[in-house]
């Protein structure tokens, strides 16, 4: 692939974006260069920050002409290198793609550009009574642009659904240069094959996105959220598929082993949450609607559901505020593993039944391989993020028994009837692992669909297809 970029290209490339928005000097090329994956650093021989589609459909065909890699740049927030220039080439850093250009109150839609921070957008939408509900832990700092190519999802994707159930229409440019919206604005659409939905979840390899339509929903009132510690991990894990058996759907359903709440509550200050010593896990479960009665009846069927098991008391958020510390707890588990230690994160995913089989078996294959792992996250959907973690591991152990037993892991999963990623996609880091998923078959029909849309593949090259099939 190329190397260095012709000064001709480089004039050709400035005429489009103007000399204020292209950037050769390194400490750019550096910053648009990783993202939120492990310590991984690719950056691209050049960054440009185009204005509108116009102009990322001239940057397009410059590089399609000369079969330059083109990746496109959001938040930086991934955690799978789906923004990283493995191949260098351009960066696409969308950056100025940051408005909200309608909300449509009478249609309950919004249409927004890529670059708008997620958080953001919920908020606005909040502000005329709509609801937005994907909520990544990421999104005080995560873009809607990137939460629709990672089909990223979030805690209340358990009730609520995933990003991919929220997007209408998409407006993008082909890695051929032409620009097209994949389909409709509408709630139905049985008319030809959905593109849009083939875009959600693609990470930047078929189309770049330039604009998005969404599906709101009404606001609601009122949740009650409730901690409660468990004495056996597996236990936890049991009492999530018979809370739904018990006819609930929680807005959020979420697992913390241990020494994710330890590590959270010592990365982050001023949250005063007390544990005893013999606690292993947490669920943290939120139940939401408009009528506080019928979610006191709720959760008091959940509480119900849990007297089967070893649990120390419940804590019932009675405040905003408390409610807020305790989602500020879970939403920086990651990022304080990542204070803690040199890991890796792994996104399983399985039927939610399967959850206390998944976690014993993580936990055997860890003892077998030497490592550590921590786990947590949205125990509602089966997805469990996997932290590996280095700690005194040796480099050499770390990169030949731990990519062994991430392998075992997957192994597992898909045994399971799970997969491998349930919201981070697959991008850089997890794109060898693809054959567990996935048969030659699978793999040779993406790569024919992706050299339909980029026949010369220059959209965000080195993702998702594994190296050697
Ligand atoms: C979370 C991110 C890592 O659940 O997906 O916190
Ligand atoms: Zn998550």
């Amino acid at each position: 692939m190329q190397q260095n970029l012709h000064p001709k290209i480089i004039k050709e490339l400035e005429k489009i974006v103007g000399s204020d928005y292209l950037f050769l000097d390194e400490e750019t090329r550096n910053h648009y260069g990783h993202d939120e994956t492990e310590d991984y650093v690719f950056p691209p021989n050049v960054v440009l920050k185009p204005a509108n589609s116009k102009e990322v459909s001239e940057i397009i065909k410059v590089a399609n002409t000369h079969k330059i890699p083109v990746t496109p740049i959001g938040a930086r927030t991934g955690l799978s290198g789906g923004a990283l220039s493995i191949h260098q080439g351009i960066g696409l850093a969308m950056d100025r793609f940051n408005k909200i250009l309608e909300i449509d109150e009478r249609n309950l839609q919004v249409s927004v550009e890529p670059a708008v921070i997620t958080q953001v957008l919920r908020e606005a939408v909040a502000e005329k009574g709509l609801f937005y509900p994907p909520d990544p832990s990421s999104q005080g700092s995560c873009w809607i642009g990137g939460n629709v190519a990672e089909n990223a999802g979030g805690a209340r994707a358990v009730k609520y659904g995933v990003t991919k159930d929220y997007v209408l229409n998409l407006e993008i440019v082909l890695p051929t240069g032409e620009i097209i919206w994949t389909g409709a604005n509408t709630l139905k659409n049985s008319t030809g094959y959905n593109f849009t939905q083939l875009l959600v979840g693609s990470e930047g390899t078929l189309g770049v996105i330039t604009k998005i339509v969404l599906k709101l929903i009404p606001a609601v009132s009122h949740n009650i959220l409730l901690l409660v510690p468990f004495y056996k991990a597996s236990q936890a894990c049991e009492a999530v598929s018979a809370i739904f058996r018990a006819g609930i759907i929680p807005s959020a359903l979420e697992f913390m082993e241990r020494d994710a709440i330890d590590w959270s509550l010592k990365f982050i200050d001023g949250l005063n949450i007390q544990i005893k010593d013999e606690v292993q896990a947490h669920l943290l479960i939120e139940v939401d609607g408009n009528y506080p009665d019928i979610l006191f009846q709720e959760a008091e069927k959940i509480t119900s559901v849990l007297e089967q098991y070893e649990i120390d008391e419940i804590l019932f958020a009675d405040t905003d505020d408390q409610k807020n510390a305790l989602w500020k707890m879970r939403r920086n588990v990651a990022e304080a593993v990542k204070a803690n230690s040199i890991y890796k994160e792994e996104d399983t995913v399985v039927p939610r039944y399967e959850l206390p089989k998944l976690l014993e078996g993580i936990k055997i294959i860890g003892k077998k391989y030497g490592f550590q792992s921590v786990c947590y996250g949205h125990a509602g959907d089966g997805n469990l993020h996997v932290n590996i973690i280095k700690g005194t591991m040796s480099n050499e152990n770390w990169n030949t028994e731990v990519t062994k037993g991430i392998r075992e892991i997957f192994e597992l999963t898909v045994s399971l009837k799970g997969t491998l990623s349930g919201e981070h996609g697959i991008g850089y880091v997890q794109k060898n692992y693809m054959n567990i998923a996935f048969t030659k078959t699978h793999l040779e029909l993406m790569e024919r669909i992706k050299s339909v849309f980029d026949p010369n593949n220059i959209l965000n090259p080195g993702k998702i297809f594994p190296d050697v099939e």
